[in-house]
Order: structure tokens, then C-alpha cells, then sequence
């Protein structure tokens, strides 16, 4: 098969809470389970490491309730594919982590996402960060935390970009938790400060939804963010998880093997 190399991704941004673990993990199942590539996941927010920590909650459920264990089933049977795999690092060995489990992957891997703590405060995070192929920094539309964000932003651009050291090929912001009632003129004004900033936004947003909270658990319902299923498709809908992905495709002009040369 024809080497092809592995795109790193992060959803990183210094602020707490704004939802980098869980794009990771709804951006992670939908393009292994729904877009078909093959992914993997570094999960480096030490301490907390909620996506290791959600695959082994995901795995207990669906190893003991019959409804899921055949969804599970049904989905291998369908799609051929196995569960991506998730494993922790620390954050400045990250880089070392993903290649090692590039190498560990039976099938060639199409993306790796790392899901990484908020700090720029040591070498290796830098070395970490600037390994990476694209970041996206998550933000919601509070002055706290757009500003920590631009800071963040500024910072990788500054630290990293310009110097023309690292891989990054691009850093984008992506609006999150965005209010309908909101929308337009705040965003608009938002947009045109970051645009003179000389930073990209994402064309999608994601609205601040209560479907998040939908989780494996041992009740039988439809689940939004799972490592082990995508967001089931009526969930999907209003969410813009579709139309995010496709951006995230088209930005890292990734094409899974074997599909470029037809
Ligand atoms: N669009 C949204 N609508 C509603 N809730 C959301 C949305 N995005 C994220 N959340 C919720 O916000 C909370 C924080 O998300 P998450 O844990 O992914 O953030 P984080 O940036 O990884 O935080 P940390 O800094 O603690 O690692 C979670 O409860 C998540 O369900
Ligand atoms: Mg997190």
C-alpha cells in the first residue's frame, strides 16, 4: 500500500471548557465511523484524560447491553471497522506517541487527533504544538474567552508560524456554543477584529445544543458523542457536525487511501 502521511490535528486552545475534548471525540467517530478514514487519538490532557476515560466507560456499556452490542456489531459487520485506537501521553511526548502508534496501526492511519492541556509553558509542548499539521482553537463569544483565545492564537503565530519552524499549515478558529439569538451582527463584528488580526474562522459554528449530554449509558437512547459510535443521525440534525467535518476535509485537503488516484 502506498505510504501516505498521517495529518495531526488538534482542537487547542489555552481555555478551559470550551469544548476541545468533545470535538475531539464527535470530529474523531464521525471520520472513522461515517466518513470511513482511519483514525487515531492521543489523548495528552493529563490528569483528566476524559476520552481514555470515555472509551473505557463506551466499552463497558457496550459490552454489557445487548441493544449496543449488536449496534456494535452491525456497524463492524457494515463498515469493517474496528474501534480507533485512543492512547494517553503526556503532552510533550506526544509527538513520539502518535508516530508510535502509526506504526502500531494495522491499517495506515488517515488523521490523528491529539486532545492536548491549554499551556504553551514548556519546550516540549511547543515542539508538540509545532509538530502539528493544523490547529483549531475552539471559542465562544464571551470576551474572556475570545480574548484568551486571540492571545493563544497570537502566541502560535508569533512562536511558531512566523518563525516558519514548525509544520503548522494552518490555525483556525472555529465559533462554538454560538446562540442562535445571538448570531449575525455580534459575529459579524467578531469576525472582521479577527480577520484584522490576520487570523482564519471557520465558515460553520456549532450552536450550543443540550444534545451534548447525550452519552453511552445503560439506558437505550439515541447518543450524540461516543467513541465507539458516531452522533446518531437524529442528533445530527441542527448540529453542523456534518458540515464541520466537511470543512476540516477540505481545508486539510485530506483524501483517504486508495480514493486520490481515481
Ligand atoms: N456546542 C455545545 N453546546 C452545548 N454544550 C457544549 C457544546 N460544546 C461543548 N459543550 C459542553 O461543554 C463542556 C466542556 O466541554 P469539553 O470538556 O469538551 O471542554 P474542554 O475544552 O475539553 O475542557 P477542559 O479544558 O476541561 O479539557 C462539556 O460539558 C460539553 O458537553
Ligand atoms: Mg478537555
Amino acid at each position: 500500500m502506498k505510504e501516505k502521511k498521517t495529518l495531526l490535528v488538534a482542537f487547542s486552545t489555552q481555555k478551559g471548557g470550551i469544548g476541545k475534548s468533545t470535538l475531539t471525540v464527535l470530529m474523531a467517530s464521525y471520520f472513522h465511523y461515517a466518513k470511513g478514514y482511519h483514525v487515531g487519538v492521543v489523548d495528552c490532557d493529563y490528569a483528566q484524560f476524559s476520552i481514555y476515560n470515555m472509551r473505557e466507560r463506551d466499552r463497558q456499556i457496550v459490552t454489557t447491553i445487548d441493544h449496543y452490542k449488536l449496534m456494535a456489531y452491525n456497524q463492524l459487520k457494515r463498515t469493517g471497522k474496528k474501534i480507533y485506537p485512543i492512547v494517553k501521553s503526556t503532552a510533550s511526548q506526544a509527538i513520539d506517541t502518535a508516530e508510535q502508534l502509526i506504526k502500531d496501526s494495522p491499517e495506515n492511519l488517515d488523521i490523528i487527533f491529539l486532545d492536548l492541556p491549554g499551556t504553551l509553558n514548556s519546550e516540549g509542548i511547543l515542539h508538540t504544538i509545532s509538530t502539528l499539521d493544523y490547529i483549531i482553537a475552539p471559542v465562544s463569544a464571551d470576551r474572556m474567552v475570545l480574548q484568551s483565545t486571540l492571545e493563544y492564537a497570537a502566541l502560535i503565530n508569533e512562536k511558531i508560524i512566523t518563525t516558519g519552524k514548525g509544520n503548522i499549515e494552518g490555525l483556525y478558529l472555529l465559533w462554538n456554543m454560538v446562540d442562535a439569538r445571538e448570531r449575525t451582527n455580534l459575529y459579524h463584528a467578531y469576525d472582521t477584529i479577527i480577520a484584522e488580526l490576520g487570523l482564519q474562522v471557520m465558515k460553520n459554528v456549532l450552536p450550543e445544543t443540550k444534545r451534548y449530554r447525550h452519552e453511552l449509558t445503560e439506558e437505550v437512547k439515541p447518543v450524540f458523542r461516543s467513541t465507539i459510535f458516531p452522533a446518531d443521525k437524529r442528533l445530527m440534525r441542527g448540529s453542523n457536525l456534518d458540515l464541520i467535518a466537511d470543512e476540516i476535509e477540505q481545508i486539510t485537503k485530506l483524501k483517504p487511501y486508495g480514493r486520490e488516484e481515481q
